[in-house]
């Protein structure tokens, strides 16, 4: 009795785990994707790719400046669209010629492209990267340091450094002032602290010239709702920002008469902003391309601009795992997402495979590389030397993993961007 029992018991289990398979959820590429995947078969050159979709890249560009109000300027953030010829497109796109910078290679290589570039430092500088930005600038360059970029400074101990750097240079820099708004990365934490820096800037006008704050609210949105709203947070953050710019002119009057760059947001911030904030300037990059981090409901109305598009280099039928025991097999009976099995071309990226739809990575066999397998349904209808798409989750660091950027527009690739260039030794 007890023993049938058991057996019933055994079968139910069995019957509602085979009740609980996954859906098929395989399709073949959508047009879209299927258009790529045939010119990249004809006409690519067999390897892993990084595409722009220079298209989507000009919709994005038009949404986001619909974001920005009317009372503030955008600034592009270099940082997650790291291709100068990316950057400059964007700027035709936008009409911003200010861009925030954070790695001195690309701010020479910025300089020397775009010499009417407006830049912005998105971190303070070691001092020795700010030296070797002169050396490498030179005295003949058409950019104009001394008006056109701004030196982030989070403490007064790099004040100092910086005013040597500015006398031995002979140079007038200007200082932008790093303040805390919420994100606790660093930066002046009490308006207070205030006083001791302009103070020295204005003792040496000749070698300093204050031009304004960075406060990066990254931290606004972050808390479970019940905890604080993106609202709120966003509130707080602008009252903070404001009690500095409050005690700079109530120290330093004459600061009211001048031109100074508030800046402040990121892509999952900027829509919180409107023509009441304190903000002069706001920055974003990420959802120019929107990689998948960027897939947030403040960020609706962005498209996804870049995919690795990787061939396929291996299409098997089933799923056929090392080892002596029938797992594989086992596998792809009970999940029909597991039917093929494709090897691609290089793998392992900071990337989600997006199409065709259904296909995933195979978490027991492991990851590659070099070869990286993945799985779909026998809908997924992909064969060897077709496409696998994926999304990279960031764009910062994804985009410089493949050489030249390929930049897709009107069905074909029509351009190669060189990618930003990590530094050829000093
Ligand atoms: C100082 C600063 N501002 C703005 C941004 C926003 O960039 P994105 O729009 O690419 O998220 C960043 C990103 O790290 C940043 O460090």
């Amino acid at each position: 009795m007890k023993r049938r029992g058991f057996l019933i018991g055994l079968g139910a289990v069995a019957a509602g785990g085979w009740l609980l398979r996954p859906e098929n959820r395989g399709q073949p590429h959508d047009d879209y994707f299927q258009a790529i995947n045939d010119h990249l078969r004809n006409a690519g050159p067999g390897r892993p790719l990084m595409l722009v979709d220079r298209q989507r890249l000009a919709t994005n560009c038009r949404a986001l400046m619909a974001m920005i109000p009317g009372t503030c300027q955008y600034r592009i953030v270099a940082k997650s669209l790291p291709s100068v010829a990316l950057i400059r497109d964007v700027m035709t796109h936008t009409g911003s010629n200010r861009v925030m910078v954070f790695h001195q290679p690309f701010m020479n290589a910025l300089a020397e492209a775009e010499p009417g570039v407006d830049m912005l430092l998105g971190k303070p500088m070691p001092i020795q990267a700010a030296k070797q930005f002169y050396t490498e600038l030179g005295n003949d360059s058409s950019f104009d340091a001394d008006t056109r970029l701004q030196w982030l400074i989070d403490s007064h101990a790099r004040l100092t450094q910086y005013l040597a750097l500015a006398r031995t240079l002979g140079r007038r820099l200007n200082i932008n002032i790093e303040i805390d708004v919420g994100l606790h990365r660093g930066g002046l934490t009490d308006p207070v602290q205030l006083d001791e820096l302009i103070s020295t800037i204005d003792a040496n006008p000749e070698h300093l010239r204050f031009s304004g704050f960075m406060g990066y609210d990254a931290h606004v949105g972050k808390l479970p709702a019940f905890i604080q709203s993106a609202e709120e947070g966003h509130r707080e953050s602008e009252q903070i920002y404001r009690s500095y710019i409050d005690r700079l002119y109530q120290q330093a009057p004459h600061y009211q008469h001048e031109t100074l760059c508030f800046n402040g947001a990121g892509s999952p911030t900027i829509g919180l902003y409107d023509d009441n904030t304190p903000l002069n300037e706001l920055s974003a990059g990420s959802c120019l391309v929107k990689a998948t981090d960027f897939d947030l409901p403040q960020l609706a109305d962005f498209q996804p601009a870049v995919f690795i598009a990787a061939p396929v280099i291996k299409a098997m039928d089933g799923l056929n795992l090392p080892g002596p025991l029938p797992l594989g097999d086992l596998w792809q009976q009970w999940d029909r997402n597991r039917r093929r099995t494709y090897f691609i071309y290089g793998g392992y990226w900071k990337a989600e495979p997006v199409s065709p739809a259904g296909i995933q990575a195979n978490p027991v066999y492991g990851v590659s590389t070099n070869q990286m397998m993945f799985n779909g349904s026998t809908d997924t209808a992909l064969n060897v030397d077709d496409q696998l798409f994926l999304r990279p989750t960031q764009s910062e660091f994804v985009l410089l993993q493949f050489g030249d950027l390929a930049v897709w527009e009107e069905g074909q690739i029509r351009d190669w961007w060189p990618p930003l260039n990590q530094g050829d030794g000093a």
